[in-house]
């Protein structure tokens, strides 16, 4: 074993399998590596730490001016010892040189993705997470499915301000750059859940910018992708509110609340009550009821969700600032139905405080989105 590789496994009592005080334990093929050029790095931090502490302490009290001892520099004192100052000029320049050239050679190939890596588009915005699975045609929000002992490569881009996608267990992460996209790569070695964190503060919701990465086995991952790919096709009408609320709602979350308290958008709470009945007032002194009118834009209430939710930006609610992205192109038809149907019915949904109810009852719940009309 070579100077560096027995510094590199020297963790202080600390398990060779990642892990412990300073990181959780790994779960992908680069994590080991990635944990050796850190603990390198570390020791040798330690190291100096030591010596140049110890050495500090000791000239201190050797040196130190004592009683009825005149001060004064003594003119035939040394100034210049060359041996001693090539050591200290060359022994760091080589430890940073191999601290280079460790980072940079694993730096370039955390970079470059395998060719068959398992393909999926991230798409980061105020504050949320959304992966879309370009092999099944399967969007996910707030949890990405991923097979385990394959690459995955995530093509990830955001639709506001600068995000960084972070994967701890993984030990990768990358920004993700509005009107760029940007990659990352991985290949999980253990089954099971990860965290997900944005790590560039991107505003007020930065810290509840989270999602988990669900890692299954070939079989289960494809069964579960496959499943996921029909979800709301063979969904019954009456069991859209639900399926947008369990399966959906967590895109709207951070930003719409459910019991009536306003955040970054208006709550969804009452939404309905205010939609039917045109008291919504918008930024430039209209009402909605102003846009009802037959003939109107939105004769059909139902279709002021739906262009609320692709359009965003076209009619503001008094009091808010018009913060949310468009979903065009990340929902299905039939997604944006479950959600105005959600909306609709939210008050068979959740109770007062907003928590979801279970098992509601929908029985003569109103399921026509309006569409078509
Ligand atoms: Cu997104 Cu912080």
């Amino acid at each position: 074993m070579s100077i560096f590789g027995f510094l590199a496994t020297v963790k202080l009592g600390e398990a060779t399998s990642g892990g412990g005080f300073w990181m959780p334990e790994g779960a992908s093929t680069v994590a080991a590596e990635v944990d050796e050029v850190f603990y390198f790095i570390n020791n040798i931090n330690y190291f100096f730490f030591a010596l140049c502490t110890f050495v500090l302490v000791y000239f201190a009290i050797k040196y130190r001016l004592k009683p009825n001892h005149h001060s004064g520099f003594s003119h035939d004192a040394p100034t210049h010892n060359t041996p001693l100052e090539l050591t200290w000029s060359i022994v760091p320049l080589f430890l940073v040189g191999v601290m280079f050239w460790l980072g940079m050679d694993g730096y370039l190939r955390l970079n470059e993705s395998p060719e068959d890596a398992y393909p999926v588009s991230v798409t980061g915005q105020k504050w949320s997470w959304t992966f879309q699975h370009p092999e099944y045609g399967v969007t996910e929000a707030g949890e990405l499915t991923v097979p385990l002992g394959r690459p995955v490569r995530l093509l990830m881009t955001s639709s506001d301000v600068l995000h960084s996608l972070f994967i701890p267990a993984f030990r990768v992460k990358n920004d993700v750059v509005p009107g760029r996209y940007s990659s990352l790569w991985f290949e999980a070695t253990r089954p099971g859940q990860y965290r997900l964190y944005c790590s560039e503060y991107c505003g007020k919701d930065h810290s509840k910018m989270l999602a988990v990465v669900n890692v299954l086995p070939e079989e289960e991952f494809q069964a579960q992708l496959g499943k996921l790919a029909r979800e709301y096709e063979d969904i019954e009408d009456r069991d859209l509110p639900v399926y947008a609320l369990t399966r959906l709602y967590n895109r709207c979350a951070s930003c719409h609340s459910l019991d009536g308290k306003s955040g970054t958008g208006p709550s969804f709470k009452g939404l309905w009550e205010r939609t039917k009945n045109g008291t919504t007032a918008f930024t430039d002194g209209s009402t909605l009821a102003d846009y009802m009118r037959p003939g109107g834009e939105f004769e059909v209430p139902e279709n002021y969700i739906r262009d609320s939710i692709l359009n965003p930006q076209h009619y503001i609610v008094q009091n808010y600032l018009g913060a949310m992205p468009t979903f065009k192109g990340q929902l299905k038809e039939r997604q944006i139905d479950a959600l105005v149907l959600m909306i609709k019915n939210m008050d068979r949904l959740v109770d007062e405080q907003g928590n979801p109810i279970e098992s509601p009852d929908l029985g003569d719940a109103d399921i026509s989105t309006g569409a078509g009309q």
